[in-house]
C-alpha cells in the first residue's frame, strides 16, 4: 500500500493502552497536534506514522476513525535514550530558553540517529511515487534529510511546534551541524514565529555556510529550501460550539456549584512541565490572598496538571515541588469545604475541558518560553459570551496574536501579581472589550487556515516533479 500523503510525528493520535478488563485498546493521546493535523488527513489518502507509547511490537497500518495509521515500535532502550534523553532531555530544554539545564550524552545522540533512520525508512517505503511527506517537530530533525537521501522523488515538509533557539544557544549543540542539516533536507521548514525562522536561517548562514537570502537558503546541489512562520491554531468553531451545547454548559454550573459557588474562578491547564511556570503562578496568588486582597470566600483557583513524561528525572522533581507548594497553600489559606488551590493531576476529555473553559473567569497561562500554547486559544475559543479574562506570559508564541490579554512576565513575580489582580478587578465592559478582540483573531486563524497554508506554501516551493497535495477544504 502507498500514499499520495505521510504524516511522520513521533507521537500518533492515538496511544495503545490496556483497558480495565486487560486487553489492549486505543486512546486518543495528549497534544495539539492531532486536532492540526486531521483536517489533512482527512482531506488526502494520508497515512500517519507515529508511536503509540509502549514497547508493542511493530503493526501494519490499519483504520482508525477514518484515519489510516502505522505504528512504530519503540524497545525501552529507544524510550530512554531517544524519546527521554535525546528528545526532552537534551533538546527540549534547549529549545525552551534552558530553562532546565540541558544534558548532552553521546548514546542519546545515536539513539537518535537510529530512531530517526527508522522513522524515515518507514515513510519511504509508505510514500507512493512523488507523494508529499509532512514531518513534525523536534524528536525527527533529521528524517527530511534521510527521507530525501531514500526517496528524492517526494516533496518534503517539516514543521517545528516549539520554539527555535537563537544562536547563541543552540550553538551549545555538539550536533549542531547535524541537525541544521537535517532540517535542510525539507522544501520547507515551518516555525511557529518569524523570529524561530530568522533564528534557522542566520544559523546555517554561520554554522553551515550556505548562502541565504531573506528567507530563502540555497544549496549547492540547486535546491532551494524555504524557512517561514506559520503559527498553529485550534479548531475554534469546533470549541465554540462543545461550549455551546448544553452538556457543557450543564456541566460547567455543575463545577461552579461544586465549587461553593465562588464570585470568581481562576483556571490553569498545562502538562505538568517546567517550561509552563506552574510553581510562580500559583505563588503569586497565594501571595494576594497572603496580603488580603483575594479572600477564599470569594475566589478560587482550579490548577489542571496533566500527567507529562514522568519517568524524566526534572518531571518528578517539579511534580513534588509543585504538590508541596499546593499543600502549603491550602494549608494556610484554606477553610473547611473551601481550599484555596483545587489540584487536578489527570487529562480530561475535551467536553470535559470546554466545560472548565466556560466555568473560569481568569485563564492563567504562564510559560517561561512556550512554542504557541493552545490552551490560551482554546479558553478564547470557547467564551462566546465575549468574557473571561486571559492573563497570558509574553513568552508564549500566542502573546503575538492574543494582544489584548493582560500580558506578563513570569520571572516577575510582583509583575504578574498586579496582573492578576487586574484581571480579577477588571469591569465588565473591558473584559468584553479585550476578549471580543482577541476571539476575532482566533476565528479568522484557525487550524485549517494553518494547515492549508502550509500545505499551499509547500506545493509553491517542493520539487517541480511531485504531486500536489490538497489542502483541507480546497478543491
Ligand atoms: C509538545 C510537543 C509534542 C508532544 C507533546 C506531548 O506539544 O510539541 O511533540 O507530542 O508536547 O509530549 P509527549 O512527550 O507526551 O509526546
Amino acid at each position: 500500500m502507498s500514499y499520495d500523503l505521510v504524516i511522520v510525528a513521533n507521537r500518533l493520535p492515538v496511544d495503545r493502552v490496556e483497558l480495565a478488563d486487560g486487553t489492549k485498546g486505543w486512546r486518543t493521546s495528549p497534544g495539539g497536534l492531532v486536532t492540526a493535523i486531521e483536517p489533512v488527513m482527512r482531506a488526502n489518502h494520508g497515512v500517519w506514522i507515529g508511536w503509540p507509547g509502549g514497547t508493542d511490537p511493530e503493526l501494519e497500518p490499519f483504520e482508525s476513525d477514518g484515519m489510516e495509521l502505522a505504528p512504530m515500535s519503540m524497545s525501552a532502550q529507544d524510550i530512554e535514550e531517544f524519546y527521554e534523553g535525546f528528545s526532552n532531555g537534551t533538546l527540549w530544554p534547549l529549545y525552551h530558553d534552558l530553562v532546565a539545564k540541558p544534558e548532552f550524552h553521546r548514546e542519546w545522540w545515536d539513539s537518535y540517529v537510529r530512531v530517526n533512520e527508522r522513522f524515515a525508512e518507514k515513510a519511504a517505503s509508505l510514500a507512493a511515487e512523488g507523494a508529499t511527506v509532512w514531518v513534525h517537530d523536534y524528536q525527527l530533525q533529521l528524517v527530511p534529510q534521510m527521507l530525501r537521501t531514500l526517496r528524492p522523488d517526494l516533496r518534503i515538509g517539516f514543521y517545528l511546534h516549539i520554539p527555535f533557539p537563537p544562536a547563541e544557544l543552540f550553538q551549545q549543540l555538539p550536533w549542531r551541524r547535524q541537525i541544521l542539516e537535517g532540517l535542510l533536507g525539507a522544501d520547507l521548514v515551518g516555525f511557529q514565529l518569524p523570529g524561530a525562522a530568522q533564528n534557522f536561517v542566520r544559523l546555517v548562514r554561520q554554522r553551515v555556510g550556505h548562502k541565504t537570502h531573506r528567507d530563502l537558503v540555497y544549496l549547492p546541489d540547486g535546491r532551494t529550501v524555504r524557512a517561514a512562520p506559520f503559527p498553529i491554531s485550534i479548531d475554534a468553531a469546533g470549541f465554540e460550539e462543545m461550549a455551546r451545547s448544553d452538556a457543557v454548559r450543564f456541566r460547567s454550573a455543575e463545577i461552579r456549584e461544586a465549587l461553593g459557588r465562588p464570585r470568581k474562578v481562576f483556571l490553569g491547564v498545562d502538562r505538568l512541565d517546567y517550561t509552563k511556570g506552574i510553581y510562580a503562578r500559583l505563588r503569586a496568588f497565594a501571595e494576594l490572598m497572603g496580603e488580603g486582597h483575594i479572600d477564599v470566600e470569594d475566589a478560587v483557583f482550579i490548577q489542571v496538571a496533566v500527567p507529562s513524561r514522568e519517568q524524566v528525572e526534572q518531571y518528578r522533581i517539579l511534580r513534588d515541588e509543585i504538590e508541596r507548594l499546593i499543600g502549603r497553600i491550602n494549608g494556610d489559606h484554606g477553610r473547611i469545604g473551601r481550599p484555596a488551590v483545587h489540584y487536578l493531576h489527570s487529562s480530561y476529555p475535551r467536553e470535559e475541558m470546554a466545560a472548565m473553559y466556560r466555568a473560569a473567569d481568569v485563564m492563567v497561562v504562564t510559560p517561561y518560553r512556550d512554542g504557541m500554547n493552545l490552551v490560551a486559544k482554546e479558553y478564547v475559543a470557547c467564551r462566546y459570551e465575549d468574557d473571561g479574562a486571559l492573563v497570558l506570559s509574553e513568552f508564549a508564541g500566542a502573546a503575538d496574536e492574543l494582544r489584548q490579554a493582560w500580558l506578563v512576565n513570569p520571572y516577575d513575580i510582583n509583575g504578574m501579581k498586579s496582573a492578576l489582580l487586574e484581571a480579577y478587578q477588571a469591569d465588565d465592559k473591558e473584559v468584553t472589550r479585550r476578549m471580543k478582540a482577541m476571539r476575532k483573531q482566533v476565528t479568522q486563524h484557525d487550524v485549517k487556515a494553518w494547515a492549508a497554508s502550509f500545505m499551499t506554501e509547500l506545493s509553491d516551493v517542493g520539487g517541480g516533479h511531485a504531486k500536489d497535495v490538497r489542502a483541507p477544504g480546497g478543491e
